[in-house]
Formats: structure tokens, sequence, C-alpha cells
């Protein structure tokens, strides 16, 4: 048995106190005490594979997540699985020009290995197109039909007389009545950002073949969200304030504007048959199965491994069970509105605790797009760039969009890489495990007497546990991890500070208690890393011969015991080197290049126009005075510009998605000041039109002079 120094038996005095007040916070943090957690990630359409967005998004905070709860021994189930139906799939199928079946099959594959390479630990990880879901989508459906939840309504709807389809908002193209742009869709115009019905379009037709659309009245079913309107207000304004503030607000705007009935039902070939009479042709809205997903996954592999998990229901039924849910924010509405009122209509469920919903993250300035091609792949990125998981859920969790929108740049994430795991985590890891093996033959050596310096840096890691236990529990998960590098920071400062390699020479004794105490550093690491960094923790473990985690022991001055064999020292992390870099840096700029040339090859320059046709336009130039954003109508900012004359000008325009308000004030814009005024629904009057570039990504940049001119001024 090993005898303690009398220095580390202080040590542990130390430990005793971090311990407590852990406790103390954590019962603080936890104002239910909940037996069991349900974690739910938001399922992808199988239209693609998974690329660093959703990664950023949602993967990698939900697992960080779930990986601490499993250190604390808390009993959680993580649900993900691929989202295989709605008209995503079925748009791909007839590009690729295969099945949907083929699609989902082939994507639902690489995405479940792209989730396993990375380390995204789900207990499940299944699929919608499977037999269990969709008996148990169906059968949930046929629970709210039967108790009379739902609303019949027949409505006439755009048909495609030809291929005998009805068509849905996506599949159908046409004029946009407010910027008369050619393409926009039948629920948006990408062009000016106008969100639309099919009914508003200019000659609409099918988005796929180009054949004309009639009417035909179809008959559909509806979850009367009004219904619900008090119950979620009181549910999530009143009650769940705590929400993060870009959830919570996107709440509210939508409860402002009043909930309305919601289709639940399509007119598709594709999806689970609607389980009633009188609905052939019709299946599930796949926003009604998918969420649904998530409990029959868990019934799936609950049934699978009754002993592991138990019965499916206590996940989801009891009220002592927690149930969180990871998304992006396009799918906040669906997650703290839709599924709730539906889990509320059924009666059964409890309802999420929680939505920690990321915003977007952007790729080297530009929108990540699935059907652009521009993105950072999952699957290809570990060819590219093997063994390295970890450097990419380190990038992106310190990088991540919790709060804001983010961009991810290469050149970042080779200086985080380099300057951050290689030079500062990696570096120290590295001199601590190097210097036992040299000095002690890899031994850990006997702690001395402790200077003032030992005292202040161990003191540094009492409140390392309980720092990332509150930022983790508070789903703040970038903050957290930043602790966690904090104590390689401390580590790295401690040992250059120390240099043991020089008083070797003068002190031998001395030395020992430097590398005592560097290991137990490195010993923390590995446990304060783990939930983030699960590769490079086993690998360290490894190198430390500590098979076990144990999360206690986050704090611990004493884990790794004088005396005890160490393993083989490795380097940690390696230097990500310049031509890496420059490769994907190229690949991106080829593929903005194919994008442009087949933007430019889509968008045929115009009919020639004469030159009396084209002084008709009036386009001048103007100062913006005022930017704002025009509340209730999310994708609009009203300009308030001087145009030269007194009184000014307010022109409306829906590029809010592209610029914050005031990153436009100031700037001179070019508008056409002669075009007829439109009035928007809440009575607001646009005078005329800012003129705007779109990018090969669908970005909108807004034209500009090259100097300073007079407001007013004609561009001629
Ligand atoms: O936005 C999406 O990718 C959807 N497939 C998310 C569905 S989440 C849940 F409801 F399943
Ligand atoms: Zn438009």
């Amino acid at each position: 048995m090993l005898t303690l120094h009398p220095n580390v038996q202080k040590l542990n005095i130390i430990n005793f106190r971090k311990n407590n007040r852990c406790e103390t916070s954590e019962n603080k943090m936890e104002q239910k005490n909940f037996k069991r957690t349900t974690v739910t990630s938001a399922l992808p359409y199988a239209n693609g594979p998974v690329h660093i967005g959703h990664l950023a998004g949602v993967y990698v905070p939900a697992d960080i997540y779930v990986r601490y709860l499993r250190l604390k021994g808390r009993d959680v189930l993580f649900v993900g699985g691929s989202d295989e139906h709605g008209v995503p799939v079925t748009i791909r199928a007839k590009k690729e020009g295969c099945t949907v079946q083929d699609v989902v099959d082939r994507y639902h594959g690489i995405i479940k290995k792209s989730f396993e390479d990375f380390g995204i630990s789900f207990d499940v990880y299944s699929r919608t197109t499977s037999d269990i879901h969709h008996k148990f989508a169906s059968d949930f459906f046929k629970k709210l039909y039967d108790d009379g939840k739902f609303i019949e309504q027949t409505s006439e709807q755009f048909y495609d007389e030809e291929t005998k389809q009805f068509l849905t908002d996506r599949n159908i193209k046409g004029e946009c009545p407010r910027c008369h742009a050619e393409g926009a869709y039948g629920d948006q115009c990408e062009k000016c950002g106008a969100t639309l019905s099919p009914d508003e379009l200019i000659n609409p037709v099918n988005a796929i073949n180009g054949n004309p659309l009639v009417k035909k009245a179809t008959k559909h079913w509806y979850l009367p969200l009004n219904d619900y309107q008090q119950w979620l207000e009181k549910w999530i304004l009143e009650d769940h304030t705590e929400w993060r503030s870009n959830v919570y607000g996107q709440c509210k705007s939508w409860l402002d504007s009043g909930l309305k009935p919601r289709a639940v039902t399509r007119d598709l070939d594709w999806g689970i048959p609607v389980p009633v009479e009188g609905a052939d042709g019709k299946v599930l809205y796949v926003w009604f199965d998918a969420p649904i997903g998530y409990i029959s996954n868990t019934k799936e592999i609950c049934d699978a491994n009754p002993e592991k998990y138990g019965n499916w229901e206590k996940w989801w039924k009891d009220e002592d069970t927690r149930l969180i849910h990871f998304i992006g924010k396009d799918n906040i509405v669906f997650h703290c509105i839709v599924f709730p009122a539906m889990l509320k209509a059924h009666g059964d469920y409890i309802l999420p605790d929680n939505v920690p919903s990321n915003e977007f993250l952007n790729l080297e300035g530009n929108k990540i797009s699935t059907s652009k091609n521009y993105a950072v792949w999952l699957n290809e990125y570990l060819e590219e760039l093997p063994n390295r998981q970890d450097e990419l859920r380190y990038v992106l969790t310190a990088n991540a969009p919790e709060t804001k929108d983010n961009d991810f740049t290469w050149a970042d994430f080779q200086a985080r890489c380099n300057n951050e795991l290689v030079a500062v985590y990696g570096n120290f890891v590295n001199r601590a495990l190097q210097l036992t093996q040299k000095y002690y033959d890899g031994i850990v050596p006997e702690c001395g007497e402790l200077t003032d310096t030992d005292k202040a840096t161990l003191e540094e890691f009492v409140s390392i546990k309980d720092k990332v236990e509150t930022l983790l529990e508070g789903f703040k998960f970038r903050e957290a991890q930043k602790e966690a590098m904090n104590l390689a920071r401390i580590g790295n400062k401690y040992i250059a500070d120390e240099e043991p390699w020089k008083v070797i020479k003068t002190d031998p004794e001395r030395v020992k208690t430097v590398i005592y105490i560097s290991l137990q550093l490195t010993a923390n690491l590995a446990i304060a890393f783990e939930p983030f960094l699960p590769f490079s923790s086993a690998k360290l473990r490894k190198m430390i011969n500590m098979p076990d985690v144990n999360w206690e022991d986050l704090g611990n001055t004493n884990i790794l015991p004088a005396g005890k064999q160490l393993g083989k020292p490795e380097l940690l992390f390696s230097k990500i080197e310049d031509d890496v870099i420059k490769f994907q840096m190229d690949k991106l700029e080829a593929t903005i290049k194919a994008n442009a040339e087949a933007n430019a090859e889509a968008k045929p320059v115009k009919e020639t126009v004469s030159f009396d046709d084209f002084t008709k336009l009036d386009i001048r130039v103007a100062t913006v005075l005022e930017c704002e954003r025009v509340p209730k109508m999310k994708k609009l900012l009203k300009f308030k510009l001087d145009d030269g004359t007194p009184k000014g000008r307010t022109i409306v325009s829906g590029i809010s998605q592209w610029y914050e308000p005031e990153q436009l004030v100031g700037k001179q814009v070019l508008f056409i000041a002669n075009l007829a005024p439109r009035e928007f629904k809440n009575g607001l009057v646009s005078e005329g039109m800012i003129l705007s570039a779109e990018n090969w990504d669908g970005s909108i940049a807004v034209t500009t002079v090259e100097k300073q001119v007079k407001g007013g001024s004609q561009v001629c």
C-alpha cells in the first residue's frame, strides 16, 4: 500500500473543500431532481451527407452534454436517426435519377458512419422508414384523429394534370409578386426573402418539370395550433424564461403573431400513409412524423435491449424524466410549438424541459449549402484529414454558433489546432510525459515539499470541476471547453516557468515535485477534455495508464500515485501544415467557381431593352440615415434615406438575413426612385427599391458607389 506524502495530504484537503462546493452548486442548478434525461438531436434529412454545420449546430454540443451526463453517472438516453420522408429526399432522387428508397438508403448509411467516426455517442441511431416508426407515427396520428384533435379542411391546391400530382409549396415555382424575380418558390422568394404562399406566385408551374398547374380541391387534416395558444404562452413565455434568448425570442414572435391551424398531412407519394378512410394518396407531413421518430427510435432500442434501457415509456412518459432537444435554429418552431402541441394533444407524454438551439455556421463567409455542394462534408474531411476528429470537434466548439451565426475558416482551424491543441495542450502533456520517461523510466516520482508556486498552481484546479459543470449544465459548451483549455495553459506555464530540464542539474529532488504535479495536471486534462475530445482523452489515458475516467476526480491533484508505471508517451496532436489548408481552400474555390458558372448559365442576360426604356428607370444614390428591423416581419429592414429631399425617403428591403442594421447606417446605396410605392401587410409603405447583387450562394450584397456623392445624385 502506498503511503501518502504529508504534502499530498495537504492537497487532499483542497480537494475536500472543492468537492463540497461542487455538490452545493449542482443542487442549486437542478431545481427538480430528475431521475433520468432523454436527449434528442434533430434527425437530419437523408438527402445528402452531413457537414460541419450539422456537427457544430447540433451533434457535437449534444454529444458533449450526453458524455458529461454519463460521466456524472446520470441515467441518460441519446436518441438520433435519419429523417427519410418529406420533399427534400424526393427532390434529391429526381436529381440523381434513382428511387427515393435508394437515396435514403445511401445517405442514411453515410450519415450514420460519419456520426460514428466523429464519436457522436448515440444510444440509438435509426431511421424514419423503419417499420417500427411507420406503425408508431401512424398510431399517434390515429389517436389524435380518434380523439377529435384535428380539423378537416378542403381547399383548392395546385395540381399537375400530367403527372397527376398535388404539389407541395417547395415544388412550385413562379414569378415573385414582390420583386418579380423568376424562380421564387411557393413558400419563399430566395431573391427578396419574402415569405409567400403558392397562390401569390405569378404564373406558378411545377418546379420539377415546368408543367402548368391547375387548382383542384383536396382534403387535409390540421392541428388547430390556435387552440394551444394560451397554454403555449404560459408554458414558454412564463415557465421557460431560462431558455436561450434566440429560442425564447423566436417562440415569442410566433406567439405574438397568433398561431393558426397547421396541416399535418400532404398529397405526396412518399411517406407514412394517413391511416384514415378517404385519405388515399396522402401521407403524414414530414414535420408531423419526424419528431415522433425520437419516440419510436427509443422504443426500438429499448425493445431490443430491455435489460440495458428498460421500458421505452419511462424515457417519454415519466415526469421524473428530463427531455432535452438539441436542434438548429430553423427547427425552433417545430420543437417548441408544433411538437409540444402534438404531445399535449396526445396527453401521455412529457414536454421538453429545454431546447438548446444553435444559430448557423457559415463557411469562409458564405452560407453552407447542401444543394450547392458548398460545405465541408464530414466523410470527405476524414478522408483528407484522417484521425483528426478531435481537431474538428475542438474548433467547432471553440467557435460554436451558440448565440449568433459564426464563421468557420480554414485559417482559424489551422491556428486553433497549431496554437492551442499542439502548442498548449499537446506541448504540456508531451513535456510532462517525456521528462517522466527520461528521468524516472516512466514511473510517477514522489512529491516533495511544495513551493508557493506549486500551491498557487494547484489552487487554480480547485474550482475547475465546479466551473465546467456549471457551464455544461447551462449548455455553454464553448465556455466550458475554454475552461478545460485553461487547465492546459496553467500546466504549460507551470512547466515552462519551473524549467525542470535545467533544474535537474542543480536540484534533482525539486524536479520530482514538479513532475509529480505536472502529471496530476495531465490526468486532470484527460478527464476535463473527456466530453469534448473523447479520442484524444482516450489516447492520453493510455499514455498515463489510466483506463477508467472518474469525473469526480476532476480537480483532484493526487490522481496518479507515486510509483505508478505510466504507458508509452506519444504526441497527442500534430501540426496542420499549410498545404493541407491550401488543398481545402482550393476545393472551396473550385466549388464557388462552378456554382458561379452554373448561376450565370441559369440566369442568361435578359432581353435587350431600348435606351429610352432604360432611361425610364430613375436610379439614384442615397445615404442611409437610419436602418432598423421591422417588428413581426423578420426578413425586412426599414431604411430612412437621405435622398437629397428635405423629407427623405423610406424604403423597406428583405435583406435582414444578410446585414445587421447598424452595418448599413452611413453607407451610400443605389435605389430606384421612381418605382411605384408598395404597401406591406402591416401598413408600412416602401418608396422605391434598394439595388443589391445576388452572390452565387444566394447571399445578398447591397450596391454602393466608389466615392462619396451627394444624396439624390442620379446614376447615369
Ligand atoms: O431540418 C431538418 O434537417 C429536419 N430533418 C429536422 C427534423 S428534426 C426532428 F423533428 F426529427
Ligand atoms: Zn422576391
